[in-house]
């Protein structure tokens, strides 16, 4: 029997509920159809709190969430809202990149603006602004076929000018446990091998997954994750969540409730703890909600691209992609040092007297070994080389938190900074600036000027910027506001010197390189310095995730994955040669390494003739298969306006070699290794594809229809696969086992390619 009191209880809890469903139900809600009309997103403010809903073909993606922020000083901009205006629009354009994965991008939009109110003596401030004006904010929602973009703005007239976010309140109320792809929330590292799991398991793997990454780390919530983050679900829909275009704002990150499956955005915060300082008038960045209906869509996907501003740089002339070697694997895989003389424990620069200490006999940036690897990429056709450990003070550089770290124009005094550009010019090849900032970002700026201007003099139009360790201001962490504000301020400055820029360790990007595409590289994410401890299918994540905002600089091309025969400390990196090989076709960067030393490639010389082949830029990009955490096979076709652009440039230095010819350009216009632009000139490019591929821990065999090829004409195909018995994984290793195969193909043939455990191959297809 049910009691009197039972009864006001269980009165209770149906009130509680119906308010429930009447507080999530929406009253008058606007709506927006994509172009295709298959995502239909809806708007409504209830009870005050603005709310947003997106559904495919009628199933939930996001279920009703909130939108707004907590603020300081002032009511939050979290409740009292009407809905004063809404407006339509569409757009479609298609644009062409300076580089990239194609050489036309469609945007191709519907567009609501809604315009809330706080009306005037609705909410408090201190400044009592808000009794003499209303708080305007305005969402910005974009549905692409294949996504949602939505950000904040706030005009100026307006109650709020100068605000500081205390919370962003966004949510993204997922409609189900889905399969997730995730790295863990951090404010200072990205360097993390991917989790797959359930969301509902990412607390209990949290710990394990965040043990297992870069340095320094900040964690802030057992559910906290990064973004982008790739989802899942039980019927097959690939969900993807980031932020496009994050510029004068903090990172978001999310953070799960795992009962209610619902994602928070979660900024990152400054060294006062709070999330963003703004002044109207201002926008956030976009929070995206990528939705495809295949792995490979979400590959193909340009929504990040599309919602960044078009290139704001009226010259792009000196902008080109670049395939490159470095001074750099001797020091990550312990081989040989950065810094040059062991005598220092303490190095004070200007103080500490660099030409009478004793060569420690391991420094790698030398004289001798840089002409080494200068010949070595210029018989070889590469385009540039990276020097690290060039200049000095890498003697305690690492962990040491000091301000004044580097100076970024002062050589060691085995390295003829003149003298070297001199010589790799002469053969045709750039030097490529290296500047670790040891986190010290002021540091960094201090010197910044001076160091472009030295890179100017010389003839460098590209630097690898780094940012390893805690940053100074202390406090800051990797990807707040001010810190964020810092690499991008590093890119508007370069672009002014013509240089480009790659920088390790800055936050992960979000599509600016639309803007400004001299940010030809980054890499904010576990890359190949990380040999061993790599996951089997890392590689078949990052185009998911990391990759959708911009390239990055994985740094392939390990050959000797064996690490133990150059140092006894050293692992087994899980990869076959193939499997290296198949990287450059399945990740997109314009800024490509060949990562391993010159004496590796010697001895595989049939096989490294894949990585001079290859194209860095492309026209055309097919994704054929995939799957996150499992495989990619991807196809591409060279772009021919950017093919030689890299070896042009170094003719028109005053030293530099004219009539060079790019390993990559003789390939497609199928001339010899000694090939000049005389020969160029003459020459005429042949149709050329090239197909790579790659696969976890997991052997496959894919079938790879030749039907893009143009029909009725002959093309070689070369096939770089795994041999039978080769395998990436530990305990069967045989990562260096391959053969080569050339035969003829029409677009009627058919490639059935067998990947071994963490292996892969490569494809070259020319017209014959
Ligand atoms: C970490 C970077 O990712 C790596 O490429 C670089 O060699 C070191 N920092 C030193 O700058
Ligand atoms: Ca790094």
């Amino acid at each position: 029997m049910i009691n009197t009191l039972n009864m006001k209880k269980l009165s209770f809890i149906l009130v509680c509920m119906l308010v429930g469903i009447f507080s999530n139900s929406y009253a008058n809600p606007v709506t927006l159809k994509s172009p295709d009309g298959k995502l239909e997103l809806k708007f409504d403010v209830v009870n005050g709190i603005p709310q947003y809903s997106l559904n495919r073909e009628g199933k939930p993606v996001v279920k009703p969430s909130k939108m707004g922020f907590t603020l300081e000083w002032r009511d939050d901009l979290a409740h009292a809202f009407v809905l004063k205006d809404t407006k339509y629009s569409s757009f479609d354009e298609t644009w062409e990149p300076v580089w990239g994965e194609e050489a036309q991008i469609r945007n191709h939009y519907n567009e609501m603006l809604v315009t809330l109110e706080q009306p005037i003596g609705s909410v408090e401030s201190m400044d009592h602004s808000t009794e003499k004006k209303a708080t305007v904010m305005q969402i910005r929602f974009r549905l692409y076929d294949d996504g949602l973009g939505f950000r904040y703005e706030f005009p100026i007239e307006n109650a709020l000018v100068c605000f500081w976010i205390k919370e962003e309140l966004t949510e993204f109320a997922m409609a189900g446990d889905h399969t997730a792809w995730w790295i863990p929330g951090d404010y200072d590292t990205q360097e993390f091998n991917y989790t797959e799991s359930r969301l509902s398991e990412i607390r209990s793997l949290f710990d394990i997954s965040h043990k297992d990454g870069g340095w320094p780390w900040k964690g802030f919530s057992p559910t906290g994750v990064q973004t982008a983050l790739q989802m899942k679900t039980d019927d097959g829909l690939y969900i993807n969540i980031h932020e496009a275009a994050t510029l004068d704002f903090p990172t978001m990150h999310l953070e799960l409730n795992d009962t209610t499956m619902t994602f928070r955005a979660w900024l990152s915060p400054d060294a006062t703890g709070y999330k963003g300082r703004l002044q109207a008038p201002c926008t956030t960045p976009w929070r995206t909600v990528m939705v495809t209906t295949s792995a490979t869509e979400t590959l193909a996907s340009r929504l990040i691209l599309n919602l960044n501003e078009p290139c704001v740089l009226d010259d792009v002339s000196w902008i080109h992609p670049v395939k490159y070697m470095g001074v750099w694997w001797e020091m990550i895989s312990g081989k040989s040092t950065w810094a040059y003389t062991d005598d220092f424990p303490s190095v004070k620069l200007g103080i500490t007297d660099f030409e009478h200490a004793k060569p420690n006999g391991r420094h790698g940036a030398n004289n001798a070994n840089v002409r080494r690897y200068i010949d070595f990429a210029a018989e070889n056709g590469f385009d540039a080389i990276l020097i690290e450990g060039w200049n000095i003070g890498w003697e305690d550089w690492y962990a040491k938190q000091k301000d004044f770290v580097f100076d970024f124009i002062t050589p060691y005094p085995d390295f003829d900074l003149p003298a070297l550009n001199k010589y790799a010019h002469e053969k045709g090849i750039r030097l490529i600036m290296h500047h670790e900032s040891s986190a010290s970002t002021v540091n960094y700026e201090r010197w910044m000027e001076k160091a472009y201007n030295l890179m100017n003099r010389y003839g460098y139009d590209a630097v690898k910027s780094g940012y390893v360790g805690t940053i100074i201001p202390f406090a800051e962490g990797h990807y707040s506001q001010p810190i964020n504000n810092h690499y991008h301020y590093a890119i508007v400055e370069a672009a002014k010197h013509h240089i480009m820029v790659n920088a390790h360790e800055a936050v992960r990007p979000t599509g600016l390189c639309r803007t400004w595409p001299n940010m030809i590289g980054n890499e904010s994410a576990m890359g190949t310095e990380f040999q061993e401890r790599i996951k089997p299918g890392h590689t078949t994540i990052l185009p998911f995730t990391r990759l959708q905002g911009g390239p990055m600089d994985y740094t392939p091309g390990i050959f000797e994955t064996d690490i133990s025969k150059i140092v006894s400390w050293g692992g087994k990196i899980r990869a076959t040669i193939c499997n290296q090989l198949g990287l450059y076709v399945t990740f997109y960067s314009p800024l490509q390494m060949a990562a391993d030393f010159p004496e590796h490639y010697a001895k595989f010389m049939d096989a490294f003739q894949f990585i001079k082949d290859v194209a860095v830029d492309w026209d055309k990009s097919l994704y054929l298969e995939a799957e996150p955490g499992a495989y990619i096979v991807t196809a591409r076709h060279p772009k021919l306006s950017t093919l030689n652009k890299a070896a042009e440039g170094v003719g028109t230095l005053a030293d530099g070699k004219k009539g060079v010819v790019s390993n990559a350009t003789k390939f497609v216009y199928a001339l010899p290794e000694n090939a000049t632009a005389k020969d160029l000139e003459n020459a005429m490019p042949h149709d050329v594809w090239y197909v790579g591929g790659i696969t976890d821990e997991n052997a496959r065999e894919v079938t790879v229809k030749l039907d893009f090829l143009k029909p009725g004409i002959k093309y070689e195909a070369t096939i770089y696969a795994d041999d039978k018995n080769a395998s990436g994984l530990p305990e069967d290793y045989n990562p260096q086992a391959y053969t080569i195969t050339k035969k003829d193909v029409t677009s009627k043939s058919v490639l059935k390619l067998r990947m071994a455990p963490c292996g892969g191959f490569a494809v070259s297809l020319r017209e014959k």
